[in-house]
């Protein structure tokens, strides 16, 4: 493989700790040799780079330090192993972060759960496994299902509701035989959330009239609430919460770039603490790597069967290139995206093109 034409770029972090929201100087492009397999190993090239938004938590916490490779989960193809468990030409769920070729299996580094896992194409599209049939799928699976556990007829709230874990989390609760109300933002992703992922309703964040318009479309007020957003959006869920409502605590995307030190989950707790303890709430705080466990093998094989009858559907927001992965990470964590982010890297073999939008 290595012979000394072939180049593997990579995104590096350029400064520790970011401030803010990232902007250019935050990543360095660096070109290097492509990594040797070593015994233990196989080299696999990257097809999908996942953008999600704890990436960003990671580095401003400095858990990422300036000169590493940024992280991010993988869906890669096998160019050389030397593991008996992987062949040339397998695909694999790994964890290369942002470059092009990356190693797996002994000695690697990795963060995270889930993964090195084998994926069959044949079953679901192989860029789901940074999708729907992986870490995002598992976060809306184990916080609506689990920690929520909703009712027939019960009024489920979701936020970010056209982003990655928000349309599997509102179609969840649709299969639950729930009455689902989405907030999201422009017009398309609105239509997109009542047309396209069934939700009974679904209301705009963006103007000033927003906390009447859901409390018009949960006349009945809120049973359960996914909160990945926080801010004016929770303030506003907050008076329509029902007596005995559950909340899963999945996210606060809204407070990810503050710069006042004040860490965004006790804010929340805070401002949320009144209304729970009037409205007798359960509010639980989610983190998906706590679910794997018991959950990982359940949630794959109903996720595909959902998936198989069209009774979850989704959408994805490929970004063309290693190149674009810093614009589109910043676009996403500021509701730049439509559906689940990824950044094509080399051509998905197994992929039609009809299969996927490609913005
Ligand atoms: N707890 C866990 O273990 C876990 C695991 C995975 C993800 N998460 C969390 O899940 C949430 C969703 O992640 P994702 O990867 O699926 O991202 P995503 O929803 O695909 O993208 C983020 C979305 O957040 C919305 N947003 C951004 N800024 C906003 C603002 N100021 N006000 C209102 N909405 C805003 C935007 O949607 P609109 O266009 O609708 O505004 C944007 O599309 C995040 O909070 C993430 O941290 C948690």
């Amino acid at each position: 493989m290595n012979d000394g034409n072939v180049q593997n770029a990579q995104w590096r972090l350029a400064r520790t700790p970011p401030q803010g929201w990232p902007t250019e100087g935050d990543f360095r492009w660096h070109l290097e040799a492509v990594p040797e397999p070593q015994s233990g190993q196989c080299l696999t090239r990257t097809l999908y780079l996942s953008l999600d938004p704890y990436q960003w938590g990671r580095r401003r916490s400095g858990t990422e330090r300036p000169g590493d490779v940024c992280h991010g989960r993988t869906v890669s193809q096998v160019v050389e192993s030397r593991i008996d468990d992987y062949q040339a030409g397998d695909f694999l769920f790994n964890t290369n972060g942002w470059q092009r070729y990356g190693l797996t299996g002994a000695g690697v580094d990795v963060f995270g759960y889930m993964f090195p896992r084998r994926l069959d194409p044949g079953l679901v599209p192989i860029s789901t496994a940074v999708g729907v049939m992986g870490m995002l799928g598992l976060t809306a699976y184990s916080g609506l299902l689990v920690q929520c556990d909703p009712q027939p007829a019960e009024t489920v709230v979701i936020s970010a509701a056209s982003g990655g874990v928000g349309q599997v989390a509102g179609q969840l609760a649709k299969i639950r035989g729930c009455r689902v109300v989405g907030i999201t933002s422009t017009e398309k992703k609105c239509a997109y959330v009542r047309d396209e992922l069934g939700f009974d309703a679904v209301v705009s964040h963006l103007g000033d009239e927003f906390p009447e318009a859901l409390a018009a479309a949960c006349p009945d007020g809120i049973d359960v609430y996914f909160e990945n957003v926080g801010g004016r959006v929770f303030e506003a869920v907050l008076p329509l919460l029902n007596r005995k409502a559950r909340i899963t605590l999945c996210g606060m995307i809204s407070q990810y770039g503050n710069t006042d030190g004040r860490p965004p989950g006790e804010v929340w707790m805070e401002t949320g603490r009144p209304v729970f303890e009037r409205q007798n709430v359960t509010a639980h705080s989610l983190f998906v790597g706590n679910f794997v466990a018991d959950y990982q093998d359940r949630f794959l094989s109903e996720m595909a069967g959902w998936i198989a009858d069209g009774r979850i559907r989704y959408r994805e927001d490929v970004w063309e290139g290693l190149e674009t992965a810093p614009e589109a990470f910043t676009a996403m964590l500021q509701g730049g995206n439509f559906g689940k982010t990824l950044v094509s890297v080399f051509e998905d073999p197994t992929r039609s093109d009809t299969d996927l939008v490609i913005r």
